[in-house]
């Protein structure tokens, strides 16, 4: 599969269960802007049948290479972030795993029962990737407990595999040409911006600035019933030139660690004005 399909499916996939953030891109399009995709992310456990270097198989077959990796000590996380060896134009693939050995014993011995529900006939496939949740229905009751020691890992729970956040590249907008700007059109718009730690994280020093919204909030059936939570979220990135002149393609940890709290428990009370 040429990698931009691989990127469309992605992306069908996205807008079809996240419409807030299908109504942002309208937004900017109806307002003349072109948006173009900086990068997407996904979410793993370590687990060696599912972990990052599994679900980098398909983009490493279709051009990508491995370009940096990354730790998260707080949340226990570590990542690669992959890129297209010829096409510069090709968004950035970042994947990030939770490190189960860091968890209590509970924790694990659950990810583990549900990693071994998995039709093995699933993992090494392409279809991976838009594959979502292959383990099981899930749990409210799980999904509380996981949460007490990782958001990450209990939103991984209920979604699964798929992009879990595309981001506009600010640098290919015209009129919106910071990340500041970007935000105050966000909020123009009713839509509630991820303010852990200010509501941009890095800097122009750092070579990277990003925003994002808070995911939004979605039914999603459990076993015990629907119940509202956070989906997907969107995310902003602005890069700059560093002293050879080159724009900066890697990621800040110290960025990067905040904005995985899009996904954050919260209740749709707070976003009532956005129509989804
Ligand atoms: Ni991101």
């Amino acid at each position: 599969m040429e990698y931009k399909a691989i990127f469309n499916k992605l992306w069908e996939g996205y807008i079809n269960d996240n419409p807030h953030a299908k109504k942002i891109y309208d937004l900017f399009e109806a307002d003349g802007e072109s948006v173009i995709n900086d990068h997407i992310a996904f979410r793993t456990f370590n687990d060696t049948r599912i972990n990052i270097d599994i679900l980098a198989k398909v983009f490493i077959a279709n051009g990508f290479k491995e370009q940096n990796t990354y730790r998260f000590e707080n949340k226990h996380l570590f990542a690669k972030h992959f890129e297209h060896k010829s096409d510069a134009l090709a968004p950035r693939v970042f994947i990030s795993e939770i490190i189960l050995e860091d968890f209590s014993f509970e924790f694990q011995q659950i990810i583990k029962s549900e990693i071994d529900k998995i039709d093995t006939a699933k993992l090494n496939t392409d279809e991976l990737i838009y594959a979502g949740n292959i383990w099981s229905k899930p749990s409210f009751g799980i999904y509380e407990k996981l949460k007490q020691e990782s958001e990450y890992a209990a939103w991984l729970y209920v979604f699964g595999f798929r992009a879990n956040h595309f981001t506009v590249s600010v640098n290919h907008l015209k009129k919106y040409d910071s990340i500041e700007k970007v935000n105050s059109f966000l909020k123009n718009h009713d839509f509630l911006i991820n303010s852990v730690e200010g509501e941009i994280k890095g800097s122009p020093a750092e070579l990277l600035e990003q925003s994002s919204i808070k995911s939004g909030i979605i039914s999603v059936e459990f076993i015990e019933g629907n119940f509202e939570i956070p989906s997907c979220y969107y995310e902003f990135a602005k890069r700059y030139k560093d002293t050879d002149g080159k724009l900066y393609s890697g990621f800040i940890a110290k960025s990067a660690d905040k904005i995985f709290e899009s996904t954050d428990y919260y209740k749709r009370q707070l976003i009532t004005k956005i129509p989804i």
